[in-house]
């Protein structure tokens, strides 16, 4: 059902509070992609627009177990937001209490403030009542527009909404659930899911809702050994997992059920070491040369199977890289797989982090129609689940 967005919020002379993810790569204060900051700036700017008489930013960053952690203070974050948004982002020192109630009193009309790390309090994890209740209590309005924290039931993306007057999505919330959402339940045709990655137990629940939905299924990464190991074939040292080899049978048996093309590499890279430089071969997916070295990477005959099995699609969501990518001699499947993405004459979606950077690193990211900013989260809605942080939010 939709949602009521900021569209629909009276935000003239109020305290606009914006539940972002800036859930950014962050080292030694260096902020190493601001995506996610860009991607909540029209949201901020409809709330300056709209005559906001105080815009609160609250986020998490990183996992610092309910404590202060200088090193995942938001800080920097503040200033590159200033930076971006062109106008001065004010810091409060705490996102509850006298610090952030007094950095929210003294900020000039139409100012922006961000509060720090809201995991320093062991509450916001907890979705706790009191300490939502003190986030409320600095806003007249709230807005969720961290996409990324929604499959999170914390008090920032939860109880908080049951106890603000208003409550809406913001545009980036509104932007992926319309892409998601649609995308699952009326894609244009062919629909291809290309799902990769280290580990098929990340993706079974994503496996199973897609089956009934997609015409294709496309499997690559580390997670095809579990099926090739199901399917009775060689893979060497291979990651494989063996608590979950009943599933891979389960999963190719309804696939063949439901007639649903699902392709697996037909050859791959393997190295005795995953390391740069380890001597690697191309060898087919039966061949038990293998012996004991690993599969780090699809082979070239994938990649071509692979790009012309996108060839014809509409509709294409990718999750998960094909091969170790990170390192040169593993990388060619997931570069490849990304530029045949890139080519697709459609709707494409790239979520999760590992094939986010590897769409940014071929430098396609323009030719793509949606690059997701939830990981976690965009893979527990393309499984089907309901997001917490979707759910709370009034329908419109
Ligand atoms: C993410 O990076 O996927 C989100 O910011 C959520 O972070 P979390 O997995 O630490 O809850």
């Amino acid at each position: 059902m939709a949602k009521r967005t900021i569209r629909d919020l009276n935000l003239k002379g109020r305290r606009v509070f914006i539940r972002v993810d800036f859930n950014v790569p962050l080292k030694g204060g260096v902020i190493g992609d601001d995506t996610r900051i860009r991607e909540s700036l029209p949201t901020i700017n409809y709330a300056l627009e709209a005559g906001a008489a105080c815009v609160i930013l609250a986020s998490h960053l990183g996992r610092p177990k309910g404590k202060p952690n200088p090193d995942m203070s938001l800080r920097p974050v503040a200033a590159r937001t200033g930076e971006l948004l062109g106008r001065a982002v004010a810091f409060a020192e705490d996102c509850i209490g006298p610090p952030a109630e007094n950095a929210v009193l003294s900020t000039p009309p139409g100012g922006v403030v961000l509060l720090e790390n809201l995991r320093f309090h062991a509450e916001e994890e907890k979705n706790d009542p009191g300490f939502a209740k003190g986030l409320a209590a600095l806003c007249d309005v709230y807005v969720n527009d961290a996409f990324g924290a929604a499959h999170r039931a914390h008090a920032s993306v939860e109880a908080i909404v049951r106890l603000v007057p208003e409550a809406g999505a913001g545009l980036l919330m509104e932007k992926e659930l319309r892409y998601l959402g649609a995308t699952l339940e009326h894609p244009e045709r062919p629909f291809v899911a290309v799902l990769g990655g280290a580990k098929v137990s990340d993706k079974i629940e994503v496996i199973e809702n897609l089956i009934p939905r997609v015409d294709k299924l496309i499997i690559g990464g580390a997670m095809a050994y579990t099926f090739f190991k199901a399917m009775g074939k060689p893979v060497g040292k291979s990651l494989v997992e063996d608590d979950k080899l009943d599933s891979a049978r389960d999963i190719l048996a309804r696939a063949k059920d439901r007639e649903l093309q699902l392709l697996l590499p037909v050859d791959h890279v393997v190295a005795p070491k995953l390391e740069a430089g380890a001597p690697t071969e191309t060898l087919g997916v039966d061949d038990a040369r293998i012996g004991d070295r690993l599969g780090l990477d699809i082979g070239p005959q994938t990649i071509e199977a692979y790009s012309s099995a996108l060839g014809d699609a509409k509709t294409v969501v990718w999750n998960g890289p094909m091969g170790v990518f990170e390192i040169a001699e593993f990388a060619a499947g997931t570069m490849q797989l990304a530029a045949a993405v890139a080519r697709v004459n459609g709707t494409t979606i790239v979520g999760g982090g590992d094939s986010i950077a590897a769409i940014k690193k071929s430098g396609v990211g323009a030719r793509i129609t949606h690059i997701s900013t939830g990981g976690g989260a965009s893979l527990e809605f393309l499984g089907g689940r309901t997001l917490p942080g979707v759910a709370v939010l009034p329908d419109a």
